[in-house]
């Protein structure tokens, strides 16, 4: 007989989002009346043993002996349950936790013997994304006894010894190795029929968008002369806008806005920001607006006079033209890709996600969700006084540009 049921394990150091992909996974299922459950070790020893001792990175030490033997009782608690949970008429049992060492994951497999395992390796080095991911987690309750420079010490001494014990899959039957920033596949081996898979492998390569409101920064002193790029600030009127965005969306609830690391995104940022009762502007270096090199700073009309070549080439081919010593549409693709993986992942639980970017910048964010010609991409249209509202979830595909006004959201 076919067997339908399944344990899930996760592995991977702390801050690789593990938990994010449980719990999408575990709604994933739900949604299709697939009956799946997620059970996470830190929860239990938060919940059992919420003391300063299981909180200080020596916890996890390997030569903690104490400290190993609370963690095994943990995981053997979530075992029990996520056994349990299977008999009960459980579909999938998702195991979310480092599980890094092959001794804990044999373990696993001597108890759950039952059904069959697909391990899920999540991992992710780019430094830029784990400390500000290092940043958010050391944020919980769990640290709160401790100043932030400190907290972030004992999070990074924690992650120091697992990456002691951690040695990552290659001997489990059946894992799928996930490049968990960019939703690629490094690795995949299958050695039994396992139900659920296609579904699994999908749901591991998809964009999933809750809601992304994509904003372009107010009205600054270059676009009242129709500059483009440098650095300018926003102007009264911008200012007056920023705040008008700020009011509309008070209520909905934005944790983190990634803005370029241009002061007109960051300037239209802050006060949506301090209205909110905990958001944090993230500026990336990848959405900073498109470089025009030589004319950076200029008006389109100077480039007209000065660079008339430069104007007549780029009007014939705007996608691909590269601006003598900038950029074009085709070649701040790939920055701009990194950007969309670096915000949706930090962005993890939450609902709402925020970006503040600028007309090119945005017009390449639209068309990663939604498919454009390529000579369409740069016309895309990008007002100041409207954002784009962007759903992008396997069920549902939602693309409004809406007006902000007086009324909240
Ligand atoms: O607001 C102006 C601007 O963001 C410039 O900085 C940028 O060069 C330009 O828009 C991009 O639009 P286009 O590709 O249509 O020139």
């Amino acid at each position: 007989m076919e067997d339908n049921k399944l344990y899930v394990v996760m592995v991977g150091l702390p801050a690789r989002g593990k938990s994010t992909i449980s719990f999408r996974l575990q709604e994933t299922f739900r949604r299709d009346n697939i009956h799946a459950k997620v059970f996470n070790n830190g929860n239990l020893r938060r919940k059992y043993r919420p003391t300063k001792e299981t909180y200080s990175a020596d916890f996890y030490s390997p030569e903690n002996k104490a400290g190993v033997e609370m963690r095994r009782r943990f995981a053997m608690m979530n075992i029990h349950r996520a056994k349990t949970y299977l008999r009960r008429g459980g579909d999938v049992s998702i195991l979310d936790a480092t599980n890094a060492s092959p001794q804990r994951r044999r373990m696993i497999e001597r108890n759950l013997d039952d059904h069959p395992i697909l391990y899920i390796e999540c991992v992710n080095d780019d430094r830029e994304i784990l400390s500000l991911s290092i940043n958010q987690k050391v944020k919980t309750p769990e640290f709160e006894h401790l100043d932030h420079a400190r907290a972030l010490k004992e999070f990074e001494k924690r992650i120091k010894y697992y990456e002691m014990i951690y040695v990552p899959l290659y001997e489990e039957r059946n894992y799928i190795k996930l490049d968990s920033l960019h939703n690629r596949i490094l690795r995949e081996k299958l050695m039994d029929p396992l139900p659920y898979y296609s579904r699994i492998r999908d749901f591991l390569v998809t964009d999933i968008v809750k809601n992304l409101f994509l904003i372009r920064h107010a009205e600054t002193y270059y676009n009242l002369e129709d500059r483009i790029g440098g650095d300018p600030s926003l102007t009264e009127r911008g200012k007056t806008q920023a705040v008008t965005l700020a009011e509309f969306f008070k209520n909905r609830n934005i944790s983190f806005i990634f803005t370029s690391q241009k002061k007109r995104t960051i300037q239209t940022a802050e006060p949506i920001r301090d209205m909110q009762r905990s958001c944090t502007i993230v500026p990336l270096k990848e959405f900073n607006e498109i470089d025009a090199g030589i004319c950076e700073c200029m008006t389109y009309q100077e480039i007209r006079e000065k660079y008339p070549t430069i104007y007549n080439t780029r009007k014939k081919d705007k996608y691909n033209y590269v601006y003598p010593g900038g950029e074009s549409y085709a070649t701040m693709r790939e920055r701009i890709e990194t950007g969309i993986k670096k915000a949706l992942f930090l962005n993890r639980n939450a609902d709402n996600i925020m970006i503040i970017g600028h007309r090119a910048v945005n017009r390449m964010i639209l068309a990663h969700f939604l498919y454009r010609r390529e000579e369409d991409v740069p016309f895309i249209y990008v007002p100041q006084d409207k954002f784009y509202h962007i759903v992008a979830k396997q069920d549902k595909k939602l693309f409004q540009l809406r007006r902000y006004g007086l009324v909240s959201i």
